[in-house]
């Protein structure tokens, strides 16, 4: 039997990395808010697999609806062709709780390819070329996706991407002059996510919706990451007077298993026919996944989850005063502790890992750590993992003094 240190330096030879650090904790099993090593070493998760377990590691009802959907069929056919019940009951769950006209879902299978469907969408509706998105935004990492990023470092070595794409200041509204009758879409993340967690201010959504309903643009909002309850409402939108023409989801949709959906009006979405065929996938709205969706879904509806993240919030904002801590920004279940600097930000992800609390970076803010947990996470397991942070800090500063 291999030893976790042969696992560790596996790890880098077979499977491909990402960074050159990857944290590198070997997982043995997960549960509630808890994430355990292979020593039974116990990990409190403020995390969430990134913004994706919203019920907690292995929620009972998503395990429950997870076992039974797979016992009864899995994968039968490629999306779209057959009637499959927790596809179909996942999409018209979705239409009952959205506003005209996000009425009809197409299913896929990751947060960036939902993005994929939906310019292509904005393309075929408008017949426009042009793609209006935020600095520092982040949509994902196809192609696509990767091309709506203005972050050039990333995007060079991977250039030529799509073109006629153009970047704006989030919260800008001079900016949106420049949204014209030659734009197909503007993609913004209703909170923007690896730029630090900012949200949008007053009426900053509704003036870019007024000034896409004047040029004939596309809306898309993307609530990969605030969506499915992150944030006091189960969509970020409803909080700021403003519907897309498309919306995107992803991450926490299935509390931890692979699927992402772009959701748009029935006229709009019958565009992808004509050509036939005009978006298909072969695992979309997979049958054990979409129930799973389902089920955390269910679970948002029938529990108050979702308006005690803004409780959750203000516990957290209680508790994390500290001098390291310039500012929290954010809302519900979806924090930013922005630290003085940087190397604050790394000390403070690195030695909580060690003393078993998960904390994680975000893409474009250096100085930030992230807080995205489980919306499971418990009172008193915020203020276990709070006290841990301010006992870090301080030692930090102690540190820095001698
Ligand atoms: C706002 C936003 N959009 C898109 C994505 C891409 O989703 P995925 O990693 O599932 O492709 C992410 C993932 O972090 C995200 O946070």
């Amino acid at each position: 039997m291999s030893t976790s240190k042969d696992h560790q330096s596996n790890f880098r030879a077979y499977q491909s990395q990402t960074t050159p650090h990857p944290l590198g904790l070997e997982v043995s099993h997960a549960s509630g808010s808890y994430i355990y090593d292979l020593q039974g070493k116990a990990y409190l998760d403020f995390i969430a697999g990134v913004s994706a377990v919203s019920l907690g590691h292995s929620h009972p009802a998503v395990v429950a609806a997870v076992k039974q959907q797979a016992d009864k069929y899995m994968h039968v056919m490629v999306y779209g062709e057959f009637i499959q019940g927790p596809a179909l009951d996942l999409c018209m769950a979705l239409a009952r709780e959205l506003p005209d006209p996000l009425q009809t879902t197409y299913l896929v299978n990751s947060g960036t390819e939902a993005m994929e469907g939906a310019i292509k969408l904005a393309r075929r509706v408008t017949g426009r070329s042009e793609l209006i998105a935020a600095k520092n935004a982040y949509h994902g990492n196809t192609i696509g996706s990767l091309s709506l990023m203005d972050f050039e470092a990333r995007k060079a070595p991977f250039r030529p991407l799509l073109p006629d794409i153009r970047h704006i200041e989030f919260n800008n509204t001079q900016a949106l002059e420049t949204i014209s009758t030659k734009t197909a879409a503007v993609i913004l993340e209703t909170i923007q996510g690896g730029a630090g967690f900012i949200l949008p201010e007053a009426d900053y959504l509704k003036k870019v919706r007024q000034r896409c309903s004047e040029t004939g643009t596309l809306l898309i909002l993307d609530e990969i990451q605030p969506g499915f309850g992150r944030t006091g409402t189960l969509f970020a939108f409803e909080q700021f007077s403003c519907i897309p023409d498309i919306l995107v989801m992803g991450k926490g949709m299935a509390s931890g298993l692979p699927i992402g959906a772009f959701t748009a009006s029935r006229e709009h979405m019958d565009t992808l026919q004509d050509p036939k065929l005009g978006h298909i996938t072969t695992f979309g709205g997979n049958p054990v996944i979409a129930a799973a969706a389902l089920a955390t879904l269910n679970v948002l509806q029938k529990t108050s989850l979702i308006s005690d993240t803004l409780k959750k919030e203000s516990l957290f904002r209680s508790l994390l005063i500290h001098p390291a801590i310039s500012e929290i920004r954010g809302r519900g279940l979806m924090l930013a502790l922005i630290m003085e600097s940087p190397v604050v930000a790394d000390y403070l992800v690195l030695e909580a890992e060690k003393e078993g609390l998960l904390l994680f970076w975000l893409l474009f803010e250096p100085r930030a750590v992230r807080i995205s947990p489980p919306l499971t996470l418990s009172e008193a397991e915020i203020t276990e993992g709070c006290t841990l942070i301010l006992r870090l800090l301080d030692r930090y500063e102690k540190s820095a003094v001698n």
